[in-house]
């Protein structure tokens, strides 16, 4: 059976109330049941995690993410400065859609403007809010 691991960093636990007008209104727990929603109609098994610490989102990847079939990784503003989470990703090799509510190329911060992550990802959704969740799901999940 397919399998999908989705992994949010720090701060994405706060979505719903957090910069609505940058990260939207929907709440993580909407977007799970959205993603697991659609995983289910797609015959994947689904697995979820959300954390605020650097160390633990690299344990639940090393035990959840290897041998899946796609990883959705939206890492936060780790993505911006954990080259211990470039080396996990590297290291696990598995299929990775990094994932980002917000256009990163289009917010203010100059750090914002660096993904140290993105290169151990096959691709990068960034800007598409909700649905770039959705569009990861099915693009991990095709069969091409
Ligand atoms: C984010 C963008 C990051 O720069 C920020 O630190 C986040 C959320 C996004 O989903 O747009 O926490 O990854």
């Amino acid at each position: 059976m397919k399998r999908i691991a989705v992994a949010n960093g720090p701060n994405l636990n706060l979505l719903g109330t957090r910069e609505p007008e940058i990260y939207g209104k929907t709440t993580l727990a909407e977007i799970e049941n959205l993603v697991r929603a659609r995983a289910d109609q797609l015959g994947a098994a689904f697995v979820w995690f959300q954390t605020n610490h650097e160390g633990a989102l690299l344990d639940w990847l090393q035990q959840n993410a290897r041998g899946a079939t796609g990883l959705i990784l939206n890492p936060g503003a780790f993505t911006h400065y954990s080259y211990a989470l470039y080396d996990c990703l590297r290291a696990l090799d598995v299929p990775t859609v990094e994932v980002h509510l917000s256009n990163l190329h289009a917010r203010p911060e100059a750090f914002r403007q660096v993904s140290v992550t993105a290169p151990a990802a096959r691709g990068v959704i960034s800007g598409l809010g909700v649905r770039g969740y959705l569009l990861a799901l099915e693009h991990l999940l095709a069969d091409d």
